[in-house]
């Protein structure tokens, strides 16, 4: 996947807050608005061991989130902090920060969380919050990935987990999988099949990177 020449740069490519070699299970935080299903998948991997994290908070800006409910039957705590309530990006940002720094979260995973992270919220969690999204980005970024790329007439599309900068879905890729678009393919049997390689490389990619064995160069990421 070539870079996008319209892209600037990411910022704080130091895995500063990451301690490579840290012995003890990290703590994450997962923000989601929604369904919840890949804050699913990341339970379930560490149910069943396969990913060496605790999820110390699930945060929503909506009441209504289904996945705050994943997460209660998990017994994982839940917050609510709907973006309204607060007088502009920066002060919600900050807001967001606070909360997860006061629970010793290293790492941010977002998970279908439909609000724009700025400067005051990235720039606490240097190369430390990552994405999921539903295209091979930098193919398709912004909502409804699956749709453009039924719409645009690929024959190959998938799911890409990236690290977060302030420009939307164009930070440095972590891991990318593809799936065939198929002739006659709704939205929504290609956004299932999508789903499902979300569900296997987000949790993989969290493991990846919370080892600390990685590196970037340029917007390119090396696990070592
Ligand atoms: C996923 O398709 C993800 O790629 C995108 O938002 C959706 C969230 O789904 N960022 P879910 O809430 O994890 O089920």
């Amino acid at each position: 996947m070539s870079s996008n020449p319209g892209t600037p740069e990411p910022r704080n490519l130091e895995p500063r807050n990451l301690e490579p070699g840290n012995p003890g299970t990290q703590s994450i935080g997962v923000l989601i608005s929604g369904r919840g299903s890949n804050l699913q998948a990341i339970i379930d991997a560490i149910a069943s061991g396969r990913l060496d994290a605790r999820i110390a908070v699930v945060i929503s800006n909506r009441a209504d989130a289904a996945g705050l409910d994943r997460a209660r039957a998990a017994g994982i705590e839940t917050l609510v902090m709907p973006h309204k309530a607060y007088p502009d990006r920066a002060a919600y940002d900050r807001a967001l920060a606070g909360a997860l720094k006061s629970r010793g979260v290293v790492l941010v995973c977002l998970a279908g969380f439909m609000r724009l992270l700025g400067p005051a919220f990235i720039d606490e969690f240097p190369n430390a919050v990552l994405n999921v999204h539903p295209s091979l980005l930098p193919a398709f970024p912004g909502v409804d990935g699956q749709r453009q790329a039924l719409e645009h007439g690929v024959k190959v599309a998938g799911a890409t987990v990236h690290f977060v900068t302030p420009d939307l879905d164009a930070g440095p890729i972590l891991l990318q999988a593809t799936v065939p678009v198929l002739d006659g393919d709704t939205e929504e049997a290609l956004s299932a099949r999508i789903l499902a390689e979300e569900h296997r490389i987000y949790p993989e990619a969290i493991g990846r990177v919370l080892t600390g064995r990685w590196r970037i160069d340029g917007r390119r990421v090396t696990f070592l």
